[in-house]
């Protein structure tokens, strides 16, 4: 396996995803859809963060294999391209795990409990004991998961800016550690010129051990799902990425529209009704036209605007859809790919760790 060819000299991108079974309409806009146009331009590394769905889901694991597996699907369905990039399962690499626990050695437990998600997340998902010292070290997990490839960019949403911040500063922290301690190189250097040459030099290493990544803000359009709240799979009220055609009209059917638009007569805002948020993502400009125009002046109803949304979100999907159905009958060339990801990701991951175990002073 060679994975020194000139597409490793471009910028380094990696991001990834928790498993949480069959994706919708929100994770694509939030992120493969991004990922798949980043895949053309950088040397790129998409993992399923299969050990991320563990620090909130441990007390029932009986889904785990299964949402990875359709994770697997709707990477490849929405167009990531192994020839392009590497696609992964947390899981398979283990060198992660090992960073994660040297990096644990050096993070200060403040650092961790102040991560905004900490709070958050333990309030939100009050039914879950996230007490727990797996959920409070998962961004710290996370930043090994970036750091481990040297990542130049990390697309995310906003959500996810506070561990990639965190990831820097770990990063500072364990290159000041490891990588600037005076080395004998410097005790024993006679002159201060030769002493700054010394240091110059060791700066440079320092920098290459765990080079801090830069967030790639994912710019995020308001997706609200079918009930007019953020879509999301916890509400129950999202469309999925393999939806079929009459699910994805019926599940329309019923969506929540602008409040103040009670009968056909009655002249609506798009602006303010989740209908409308989607023909912003989904529909082109004439749909959009037309829409704004019929419903302000009670020119159309809901139900029209509705269909009409209905067939560019199918029209969208057709393709992804179509790529599913490839994978889903060759299941032996989703394993393959998976397994070679996993290869191609460990030779990376192991180039850091070479050194990393170095610098800790464990060889
Ligand atoms: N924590 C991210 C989320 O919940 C998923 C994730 C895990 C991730 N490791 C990552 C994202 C590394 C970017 C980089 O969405
Ligand atoms: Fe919303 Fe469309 Fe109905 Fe207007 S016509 S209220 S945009 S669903």
């Amino acid at each position: 396996m060679t994975i020194e060819n000139p597409s490793t000299q471009r910028p380094r991108v990696l991001s990834g995803m928790r498993p949480t079974g069959k994706l919708h309409l929100g994770n694509y806009m939030g992120a493969l859809h991004n990922w798949v146009k980043l895949q053309h331009q950088y040397e790129c590394f998409f993992f399923i963060a299969d050990y991320h769905a563990l620090t909130t889901d441990y007390a029932d694991t009986s889904e785990l294999a299964n949402n990875v597996r359709e994770v697997a699907l709707d990477f490849l369905a929405a167009g990531l391209d192994p020839k392009l990039c590497t696609i992964f399962v947390q899981s398979h690499v283990p060198a992660h795990f090992e960073l994660h626990t040297l990096l644990s050695m050096i993070t200060p437990l403040s650092w961790l409990e102040r991560v905004p998600s900490y709070k958050d997340q333990q309030e939100q998902l009050r039914e879950k004991d996230l007490a727990t010292y797996g959920f409070l070290g998962y961004p710290l997990l996370q930043a090994a998961d970036i750091l481990i490839y040297r990542a130049d960019y990390v697309p995310v949403g906003q959500d996810q800016a506070a561990h990639v911040e965190l990831t820097r500063e770990v990063a500072r922290r364990f290159n000041q550690f490891f990588a600037s301690r005076p080395t004998p190189a410097l005790l024993h250097a006679h002159s201060d010129k030769e002493r700054l040459a010394v240091e110059i030099s060791q700066n440079e290493i320092a920098e290459e051990i765990l080079p801090e990544p830069k967030v790639l803000l994912t710019p995020s359009a308001k997706l609200p799902g079918t009930d007019g709240r953020k879509m999301s799979k916890s509400y129950g009220n999202t469309i999925l990425l393999s939806d079929p055609e009459e699910v994805i009209r019926a599940k329309l059917k019923p969506m929540v529209t602008d409040p103040a638009r009670i009968r056909r007569s009655d002249p609506g805002n798009p602006e303010v009704c989740p209908v409308g948020d989607l023909h912003k993502v989904f529909s082109p400009e004439a749909t959009r036209l037309k829409v704004w125009e019929g419903c302000t002046t009670a020119g159309i109803g809901c139900i029209e605007c509705k269909t009409w949304l209905g067939d560019n979100v199918v029209a969208l999907l057709a393709p992804i859809q179509e790529r599913r159905r490839y994978f889903e009958q060759h299941p032996d060339e989703v394993d393959a790919i998976l397994a070679e990801g996993a290869v191609r990701a460990s030779a990376r991951a192991e180039q850091t760790m070479d050194q990393v175990r170095k610098a800790v002073g464990l060889r």
